[in-house]
């Protein structure tokens, strides 16, 4: 195929630096799985032993299923659909299919994920308001149980939330996302470092960082290694076209591989400072650092309360993990909004509105699960669990395996070696070669097996 065929349409928005590149997909990547999923995780699962795991399966499922995405992406110039619709040589097989499960996932994952980020803004102005510093874990979990049980306030601020993303997201990729994440990822680093120091500093720290680092090789079992490439899938924004959608906005003459090999570095090292910031304060002060989902809520203000200038570092805090949500909230509004946008010839300010209103109206159910709706109940999960249950466990594995089969088995290494090598300018051949051995082989079948273990069709 003549190359310049591929060339992006004059008017199609782009990201416009590598910076930009970097600073949109890292912050896609870095989200609400850093501050609390990973170093939780990390700290139930064996440490030091569990982040060996985790990175190996990064190097084998999420890296790779990001640069099919990614490649796929850049490829067609599209939205994840019609980025499909557009590189399937069989115009019979519907694999367009695939993309289509993306952009529900995509859809569902922000139901509960902005109900999450709800509660981080909501926590930025309960701690500068000073209501939630307290050192007993009695006070704090009352505290949270009020907000998520209150339908108004985790309503109105999931619609905040979800009202700030859209404007963003209205002002495009380049002006929108490129620009925002461009800010927003300096601050991140900045006090994230911040926190990481005042941890580090207090008596007793040594204990959390031994909790955090020792390896524990005991605690590798079966079902451990399937959280690890769960985790590192999920990290990625891979399985749904987020990938697919960013990387169709890639500069003609950027090193995708090389890009996504950044971000998933900058990614593993925000999720080791996380660890660093939480676990020293958690042990100094004698928590307990395996309270899972409530740790971030619950443990960690009672932890900030019990330091020396603890309550400005709590409000840095929930600001550094409100920062971290909306660079992944982002490109999850980003994937249907795209579609809408290319698919329906729809301007950009009514496809975004079209899908937050949707959202709003949708992610309620979420909102209101522990509230209102917490009586309902489908297959023993309130639609918060239900949502999370059916993107994470099903649609994302289910989204990986298929993207890279595709790739794999039916665009081929030519292609993808085509797009990896900017039409030949980079010589990485040999590298190509192995990354596309491992989308080929490696990749769909780990996620095959996650797959069924998540469904619980077998089990170890
Ligand atoms: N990577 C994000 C996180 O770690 C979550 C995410 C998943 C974002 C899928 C976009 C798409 O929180």
């Amino acid at each position: 195929m003549d190359p310049s065929s591929q060339e992006q349409p004059k008017k199609r928005d782009g990201f416009t630096s590598n910076l930009g590149v970097l600073a949109a997909t890292l912050g896609s990547a870095v989200g609400l799985g850093n501050i609390w999923k990973f170093p939780s995780l990390t700290g139930m699962n064996g440490g030091a032993a569990f982040l060996i795991v985790y990175l190996a399966s990064t190097l084998l499922v999420g890296l790779p299923a990001m640069i099919a995405e990614l490649t796929l992406g850049r490829a067609a110039r599209a939205n994840a659909v019609d980025a499909m619709v557009k590189l399937n040589p069989d115009k019979r097989k519907p694999w367009w299919l695939v993309a289509a499960a993306g952009v529900l996932a995509a859809f569902l994952i922000m139901a509960f994920y902005t109900e999450v980020a709800a509660w981080v803004f909501a926590y930025i102005f309960k701690s500068i308001g000073g209501g939630i510093l307290s050192t007993d874990p009695a006070v704090t979990s009352k505290a949270f149980t009020d907000l998520i049980t209150n339908p108004l306030q985790s309503l109105v601020w999931q619609w905040v939330v979800l009202a700030m993303i859209t404007v963003i997201i209205i002002k495009g990729v380049s002006k929108g996302i490129e620009r925002t994440t461009r800010r927003l990822m300096p601050i991140l680093f900045f006090i994230l470092i911040a926190i990481c120091i005042r941890s580090l500093t207090l008596p007793g720290a040594s204990q959390g960082l031994a909790f955090l680092f020792k390896p524990d090789f005991s605690k590798i079992t079966a079902p451990v290694l399937l959280t690890a490439v769960g985790l590192s899938f999920f990290k990625l924004s891979t399985g749904m076209g987020t990938m697919i959608t960013y990387g169709s906005y890639f500069r003609e003459d950027q090193n995708i591989a090389g890009t996504a090999a950044r971000v998933m570095l900058a990614d593993l090292l925000v999720s080791i400072l996380a660890g660093i910031a939480i676990f020293p304060a958690v042990f100094a002060f004698g928590f307990q650092p395996d309270a899972g989902p409530s740790l971030l809520f619950i443990t960690i203000p009672s932890v900030f309360a019990s330091m020396p200038f603890g309550g400005v570092f709590m409000v840095l805090f929930f600001i550094l993990a409100a920062i971290a949500a909306t660079g992944a909230m982002l490109s999850l509004l980003e994937v249907p909004v795209a579609f809408l946008e290319e698919r329906f010839k729809v301007s950009r300010s009514r496809a975004t509105i079209s899908v937050s209103v949707l959202l709003a109206l949708f992610g309620a159910t979420a909102a209101l699960s522990n509230s209102t709706l917490a009586n309902v109940s489908i297959m023993g999960k309130n639609f918060f669990d239900l949502y999370d249950f059916i993107s994470s466990n099903l649609l994302l594995p289910l989204g990986g395996m298929f993207i890279t089969i595709f790739v794999g088995w039916v665009w081929g290494f030519g292609k993808v070696h085509e797009t990896l090598s900017n039409n030949g300018t980079l010589s990485t051949r040999s590298v190509n070669k192995a990354l596309f051995f491992i989308i080929r082989f490696v990749t769909p079948v780990l996620l095959f097996v996650v797959l069924l273990s998540g469904l619980k069709i077998i089990n170890f």
